[in-house]
């Protein structure tokens, strides 16, 4: 099953027809992050909603119609689901909903405010009681009958890929948000009505409003109907992997303490000097940030022309805004510069802290990480290859077994990013989670606790 269904329940529909800014993608990173509105109108949440999760392509297969999403997803096998519990949107019944990309409708699972059971399930520490909170799950066997045990790093970074849209869909209407990864997962899951065999929250996103103060109140909520829980199952055989529910039980407490220092100084490679970015009043766009959303696909037909510098220093710079969201503790940013105008071949690191990047390597790596990647011969043409990474024992000392989770959020949230970058900037983008992990780690020359969680392939492409 490709989109999820509650049986009984129909999806409240939600405004399609809404009017969107036409403000570029660099103007939406640099927002002032200050909120803008004091209520949600349930128009701003339908907005949202499309600038986060919508149906953007579809192609006609022997089995029926097949839709691609806004989001990337590892193999488009769309693990993610959205829910959303309204608190205090005006036009929505107060209530927990869970979203139908389908029908881009609101189905309601539980009525009724639920402020003290979502604040003390998610360890909720603003003042002021949040006005919505976005959930993103996974349902584990969308992915996990083609990619087994792997899944579970595309589970989380196909998520990330959701909430980096969601995260600057909320910053564009000038909502105040915040993202955690941090929460009760039992809890939560039970709130959500999840079979917690079968899907996972795996992040939450509360916004700040108008509202009174928050209280957090451990309610007794009623078990939802076993067929609401029925519906994370996907398939009438699925297969149960319970190395998945190892890793993700493995990272259910919460981190002992926030993570501290930057993950840059990890990984056993250091440049020999830094070069400092410059700061750029404006990028060279050529579409607005709602068009980049709704037209981003995964290009794989790279050329190997030279990325003007203008639009690799305009991705270094997308990639160094609201630094606390794309958390340098948890990851490290790195590429391989191939054709790039001014730029010697070789490995680079991005300081995002100090906004600078440096050399660790010099030479051609993009042909060499194209056969780590599988082969994938097309990614030989590709401008740059982006690289995240993180130091695996660190992560988990600054924010406990949990940290794995974050880091591969994160990494799914900067892949986003930089898709929609890429798409406002006419260039080329695709993920590549599919590579040799030990083969990625000895040319890139990590250290040996340190390892490429993603890769992201960016530059020129063939024109129409
Ligand atoms: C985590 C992740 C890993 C991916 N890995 C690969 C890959 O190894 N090779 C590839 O060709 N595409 C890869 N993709 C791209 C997906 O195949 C693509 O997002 C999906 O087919 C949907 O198409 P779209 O991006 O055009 O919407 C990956 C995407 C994500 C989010």
């Amino acid at each position: 099953m490709v989109f999820k269904e509650y049986p009984g329940v129909d999806p409240i529909s939600l405004p399609r027809d809404i009017r969107h800014t036409q403000e570029s993608l660099s103007q939406v990173l640099k927002h002032p992050s200050a909120g803008k509105h004091d209520t949600l109108h349930v128009e701003d949440l339908s907005r949202i909603l499309l600038l986060s999760y919508s149906l953007t392509g579809r192609t006609h297969q022997a089995d029926g119609d097949f839709y691609y999403r806004s989001a990337a997803s590892a193999g488009a096998l769309y693990p993610t689901e959205l829910y959303v519990a309204a608190m205090g949107v005006a036009g929505l019944e107060p209530g927990l909903y869970h979203f139908s990309i389908a029908h881009h409708g609101l189905s309601l699972l539980r009525k009724g405010d639920l402020t003290g059971p979502v604040t003390h399930s998610t360890f909720y520490t603003g003042k002021r009681a949040p006005v919505v909170t976005f959930f993103l799950s996974a349902i584990y066997f969308r992915s996990s009958w083609k990619y087994r045990e792997r899944s579970y790093r595309y589970h989380l970074m196909d998520t990330g890929h959701v909430a980096e849209n969601l995260m600057l869909a909320l910053r564009s209407a000038g909502a105040k948000a915040i993202l955690s990864y941090d929460f009760d997962d039992r809890r939560l899951n039970h709130l959500l009505g999840l079979d917690q065999r079968r899907e996972a929250c795996l992040a939450v996103c509360h916004v700040h409003g108008n509202r009174g103060p928050a209280e957090a109140a451990a309610l007794d909520l009623a078990e939802l109907p076993r067929l609401y829980q029925a519906a994370s199952q996907v398939a009438l055989r699925e297969i149960d992997y319970p190395a998945l529910h190892e890793i993700h039980a493995a990272g259910s407490h919460p981190p002992r303490a926030q993570g501290k220092g930057g993950m840059i100084s990890q990984l056993g490679i250091t440049p020999s000097d830094w070069t400092p970015l410059p700061s750029l009043d404006s990028w060279p766009e050529t579409t607005p940030y709602p068009d980049a959303v709704f037209t981003r696909r995964s290009r794989r037909n790279f050329v190997s022309r030279l990325l003007p510098n203008s639009q690799f220093l305009s991705l270094l710079d997308g990639l160094c805004q609201n630094l606390s969201e794309l958390d340098h503790t948890r990851i490290c940013t790195g590429f391989l510069a191939g054709n790039v105008e001014g730029l010697d071949p070789g490995i680079y690191l991005l300081d995002k802290a100090n906004r600078s990047m440096g050399k660790t390597a010099e030479g051609s790596f993009v042909d060499r990480m194209t056969r780590v990647c599988l082969g994938q011969e097309w990614l030989a043409n590709a401008a740059l290859h982006f690289l995240f990474m993180a130091n695996l024992e660190s992560l988990e000392n600054a924010w406990g077994t949990r940290g794995y989770r974050h880091a591969m959020l994160t990494a799914g949230r900067s892949g986003e990013r930089l898709y929609l970058m890429a798409t406002a900037l006419g260039l080329g983008c695709c993920g590549i989670g599919a590579f040799y992990d030990g083969e990625a780690m000895e040319l890139i020359g990590l250290n040996d606790s340190s390892r490429l969680l993603y890769l992201v392939a960016v530059g020129p492409i063939k024109r129409a």
